[in-house]
């Protein structure tokens, strides 16, 4: 079989969100809204928006920070799927955009539980209180270690860390790109894989938003239940007693 061309991974992704997704009108009038105001289109495709909605009702998560609202688009999206008394903390850099998101956030009836902070990230987040139970970090990518670093603060033991954009059209593995912001993904990952307080994984998309990709990781804890899966596990690893008694 060839390899996919962007019209045959367009087809599959509207196929994929026509067969499995709800119409959200809160949500397309979001994205008309940030269009008409001229932003870019470079929210989160509908069907990762789903997938940020179920890993909230599988970690049975309340508590969410984003870093990074644009129009309010995933804000929105994850805020639906919290439970009764669930609380989602955005920080946007532009004005402008959290005027958008504010507006769309208050007609989707959600502004009782989502907050816009504006300001930049790096200055935001020494102020914003903890814990929380899962952190979206979709802003800009030459910060992304100032926000995992952040995340390991503000995250309860065994949070989920989402980090978007983190193949940007396979230039993430191309060892010839200046890029900054692909710099300050690969800073990022490379902090996942061996700063201890992640354990992570990374998978490419082709989807509406075109050949990218998300890091998902779980926070450590302080007991076994979230600690580091280990490759090739020693018996230190698999039995707490074996490095107790010297084994
Ligand atoms: C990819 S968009 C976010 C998309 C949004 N999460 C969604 O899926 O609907 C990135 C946003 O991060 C904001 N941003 C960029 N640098 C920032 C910073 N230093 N602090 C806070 N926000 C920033 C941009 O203005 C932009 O609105």
């Amino acid at each position: 079989m060839a390899d996919p061309t962007p019209a045959d991974w367009r087809r599959t992704d509207a196929y994929l969100s026509e067969t499995l997704l709800e119409r959200d009108d809160a949500l397309e009038r979001a994205v008309a809204d940030q269009e008409a105001a001229g932003l870019p289109a470079i929210e989160v495709s509908r069907l990762s928006a789903k997938l940020l909605q179920l890993l909230i009702r599988i970690g049975r998560v309340e508590r969410v920070l984003e870093i990074g609202t644009l129009g309010g688009f995933s804000a929105i999206a994850m805020a639906r799927a919290l439970p009764d008394g669930g609380r989602l903390v955005s920080i946007e850099a532009e004005t402008l955009n959290a005027e958008i998101a504010r507006r769309s956030i208050a007609r989707a009836g959600l502004d009782d539980r989502v907050s816009v902070i504006v300001g930049r990230a790096a200055d935001v987040l020494p102020t914003v209180d903890g814990p929380f139970d899962l952190i979206f970090i979709d802003a800009d990518k030459e910060s992304n270690t100032v926000y995992l670093d952040h995340a390991a603060r503000l995250g309860r033991p065994g949070a989920i860390v989402v980090v978007d954009n983190v193949v940007r059209a396979g230039r993430v593995a191309d060892p010839a790109t200046e890029d900054e912001q692909v710099a300050g993904v690969r800073r990022g990952l490379e902090m996942l894989a061996r700063d201890p307080r992640f354990d992570a994984t990374a998978l490419q998309t082709l989807d509406a938003k075109g050949w990218d990709g998300i890091a998902l990781a779980v926070l450590a804890g302080s007991d076994e239940a979230t600690a580091r899966v280990v490759a090739d596990p020693t018996p230190e690893d698999t039995d707490p007693g074996a490095r107790a008694s010297g084994h």
